[in-house]
């Protein structure tokens, strides 16, 4: 009988031509003017399931369409694992910064050039042609499976949580199997111990009922633009600690073990300046680069917008303006509470004849991994079988929303093993996914289920 990993290389040229019509799909969700590509992409990954033997249904929601894909027939004892992950993408915008078209995929330097190459439809196209190999050449999977891919992650999840609690009893799973994030390092495998969680809002103020002569008006009007430049400098104090009272109460630090285990990562700064083009100098001077990543929260400038930017100079006073301004909170955290911690705080900084206005936008919670139990070590034995070494437990500090929710609503415990590579530009211009990860992510997969299988089909 072939084996799954030698089906999967035999086919491999036509796995890449699939990712291909994958990546060909503008599925942005954030814009409307996508809506019919968007779904196009959902009907894609539906069929897709399909063809790998999987029962499938695209299920409407507010937004756009959840996939489900279902195989049962390990039978009621057997565990049954969720596979999550989203087939929408950023928008690609600055188009004129991507050295080939965003939406045309291209293989440069052993790398899949596109939009959602790494984030996530790369991703998200291993966990089908996993399942594929196993369905064509042995006709089962040793563990129940349930894949549920969204069109909304890219938005902030909006639909999934009433979505996940509606059908509670059909996704219900012993483990949730997320790839949507990246390697420690080339060759360096890793499995999430923590995701930061989201707090985004914009903040408008609102000063003169119009626009005026800076000069007429200029040092007796406020100008919301200067006043809102000082609120912003506020939220942080000189050591980059977050100067918002309390903001800091309710976090539950990460184990003495898991802040070894980050002690003992090698962290090359200099490697990281490079790829980054600055030094990593922000956030709270008392902490290592990747303690501040992955353990502690920040808050972010996403935006801003105000008066006269077009050429040339205009003297005018704005009559408002507006930041958009994000926190990544950390377990212990909550999205809700930080919206009422930045209220308080604003009320406090607000300044005389301008007006501010806290506009809340998305949120997520923080999610911290339970390291242990049989599909752990049967992740970290898959890795090592395909990649040659043992994972190392590594933090995030990007959100995928529904991760917490999972746990909460399903109790399911998650495990993160993400195949993208550091500097892949997820949601910048030029975003990538090197073959090497995936073709080796798919052999990873496809040894995640002999690896259960062998591990007494306990998840
Ligand atoms: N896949 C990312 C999260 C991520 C980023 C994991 C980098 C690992 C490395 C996810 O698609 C994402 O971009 N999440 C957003 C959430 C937001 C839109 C609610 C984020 O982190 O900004
Ligand atoms: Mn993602
Ligand atoms: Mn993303």
């Amino acid at each position: 009988m072939t084996h799954p990993v030698d089906y999967a290389h035999r086919e491999r040229s036509r796995f890449y031509d699939e990712l291909w019509d994958f990546l060909r799909i503008p599925s942005v969700s954030a814009k409307s003017e996508h809506n019919g590509d968007t779904e196009r992409a959902a009907e894609w990954v539906r069929a897709q399931l399909s063809q790998a033997g999987l029962r499938t249904e695209t299920i409407a929601t507010p937004g756009h369409p959840v996939v489900l894909g279902e195989w049962r027939d390990a039978g009621p004892e057997a565990p049954t694992v969720l596979i999550y992950g989203h087939y929408d993408v950023q928008p690609p915008e600055p188009l004129e910064l991507w050295d080939s078209p965003p939406f045309e995929p291209a293989i440069r330097d052993g790398r899949i050039y596109a939009r959602g190459s790494a984030d996530d439809k790369g991703q998200l196209f291993l966990h089908i042609k996993a399942l594929e190999a196993h369905l064509a050449t042995r006709g089962r999977l040793p563990v129940n499976v349930v894949v549920l891919a969204e069109g909304e992650e890219e938005v902030g999840s909006p639909n999934l949580v009433p979505f996940v609690k509606a059908h509670r009893e059909r996704l219900a799973a012993e483990t949730v199997v997320i790839s949507d994030s990246a390697m420690f390092a080339p060759g360096v495998p890793s499995l999430l111990f923590s995701l930061r969680g989201l707090a985004y809002f914009e903040i408008h103020a609102q000063g003169p009922r119009s626009d005026l002569h800076s000069g007429a008006y200029g040092g007796a009007i406020p100008n919301p633009a200067n006043a809102l430049s000082r609120v912003i400098s506020t939220l942080h104090d000189e050591t980059g600690r977050i100067a918002i009272e309390g903001f800091y109460d309710d976090i539950e630090p990460p184990s003495p073990e898991t802040l070894e285990g980050i002690r003992s990562l090698p962290f090359d700064a200099e490697a990281y300046a490079a790829q980054v083009g600055t030094i990593p100098a922000g956030g709270e001077s008392a902490y290592s680069p990747l303690e501040r990543l992955w353990t502690r929260p920040s808050c972010d400038v996403n935006g801003m917008l105000s008066g006269y930017t077009g050429e040339g100079a205009k003297t005018v006073l704005p009559a408002n303006a507006m930041a958009k301004v994000s926190f990544r909170l950390v377990p212990g955290q909550s999205p809700v509470r930080v919206k009422e911690l930045l209220e308080e705080h604003l009320a406090k900084v607000a300044p005389a004849g301008v007006d501010l206005t806290l506009v809340e936008l998305h949120g997520g919670r923080p999610w911290r991994a339970k390291l242990e139990g049989p599909l752990f070590e049967a992740a970290s034995r898959a890795l090592e079988r395909s990649f040659g070494a043992r994972p190392v437990l590594a933090g995030e500090g990007g959100t995928i929303p529904i991760v917490g929710e999972f746990e909460e609503i399903l109790g399911a415990n998650s495990l993160l093993l993400g195949f993208a590579l550091p500097g892949a530009n997820m949601h910048a211009p030029n975003e990538w996914f090197a073959t090497d990860c995936f073709e080796r992510g798919i052999d990873t997969l496809i040894h995640l289920y002999d690896e259960l299988a062998q591990g007494g089909n306990s998840g």
